[in-house]
């Protein structure tokens, strides 16, 4: 009998001006062992596993809202979710980015929701997408000021972690704008590490989410730290960020697995910079690469298309296969790339009786 054991994704960018990408199911040839990663303490491991045992899945309004960000746009993006099937397939976080706050903390050195933008403040809107089974996530910084200058939690960190854990936040996206850092990877370890103790204290399970763009190499050092770090800047809606992104991302895949991801960034498919082909492309090599799948478009709007992708189950699967390995990059040369993925659910169901 012949079982699938690898899924092989192949890039040609010397058919650049085609934009081109073959996915390709290989049958029989048994998975090639990943390295491990860096060792890390059993125990922060144990507890990212909890949370995070494949990659996690939602929305993030940023991509295609940026500041833009109401307490409407939240609640209606969560009853889209539910809606058009996406939750049912696995997409599970709605995440608020930048820009949520007053410009300033309150008397008693607290984060304050922007009132106008949000009237039931992050609580109100914890409450309602609790109550449709989804989880909310929020977005705070390692330094003074947020990338669009609202109050950063650097020197903040055990009242922001309280706070958020008191609101019913249950993922934070952490950022570096504004660091006031020396640069070295120990003030960057030093900065993050901060905010995961007092994420701890704070006592309620929230996903840890390093965005600091690859700068320190995250990977080396953020294993048992966060449960996923981004590995590059941000993402743009063009296919040569997104080609530029993949190579960054792929040749990490020694240090991704369960409770610890390398993150590529948001998805940008159907903010209309690429074709439906290019955005397949997107889904289909941040699936290869065990990547976050986080929506980055207005889903109130999105196409038939767009929805299609997005929830395209057998991409999924490959995504949030339960062994949690990222594509080993097999070949990289000539402008073409190979990536092998083992996935452990394939190989469950092909055993022999
Ligand atoms: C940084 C991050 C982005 C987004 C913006 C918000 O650039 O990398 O993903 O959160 O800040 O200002």
């Amino acid at each position: 009998m012949v079982s699938v054991e690898t899924l092989e994704v192949a890039m040609h960018s010397r058919f650049r001006s085609l934009r081109t990408l073959a996915a390709v199911l290989l049958l029989a040839a048994p998975a090639a062992v990943v390295a491990a990663g860096p060792a890390t303490p059993a125990s922060a491991d144990s507890r990212a596993a909890t949370l995070v045992p494949t990659p996690p899945m939602g929305f993030n309004d940023w991509n295609a809202f940026g500041c833009e960000v109401d307490e409407e746009l939240i609640r209606e993006t969560a009853d889209k979710m539910v809606a058009s099937g996406l939750a049912a397939s696995g997409y599970e976080y709605v995440n608020i980015d930048d820009c949520w706050s007053q410009k300033s903390r309150d008397a008693d050195g607290r984060l304050v929701p922007d009132p106008v933008k949000f009237p039931n403040g992050i609580a109100g809107v914890a409450d309602y997408i609790h109550g449709k089974g989804l989880k909310l996530g929020i977005y705070g910084d390692a330094g003074t000021l947020t990338c669009a200058g609202y109050p950063g939690s650097l020197g903040h960190e055990e009242l922001d972690a309280r706070t958020w854990a008191e609101w019913g936040v249950d993922y934070l996206k952490y950022d570096n704008c504004n660091n006031q850092s020396d640069g070295s990877q120990a003030d960057y370890i030093r900065r993050y590490t901060a905010m995961r103790q007092a994420l701890d204290r704070a006592g309620r399970p929230i996903v840890y989410s390093i965005c600091e763009w690859g700068s320190s190499r995250p990977w080396e050092w953020a294993r048992g730290v966060g449960d996923l770090w981004r590995t590059t800047g941000d993402i743009s809606d063009n296919w040569e960020s997104l080609r530029s992104i993949i190579a960054q991302n792929a040749p990490l895949y020694p240090y991704a697995g369960p409770g610890h991801w390398n993150d590529p960034d948001m998805l940008e498919i159907g903010n209309g910079g690429m074709t439906d082909t290019e955005y397949r492309t997107h889904m289909s090599t941040w699936a290869m690469m065990a990547a976050p799948l986080i929506i980055g478009t207005d889903l109130r709007t999105a196409s038939a298309q767009t929805l299609a992708i997005l929830g395209n189950r057998d991409i999924i699967a490959i995504d949030q296969d339960p062994l949690g390995r990222q594509a080993t990059v097999v070949s990289d040369r000539d402008g073409l790339m190979v990536l092998d993925k083992p996935l452990r659910s394939c190989r469950a169901a092909s055993r022999p009786g």
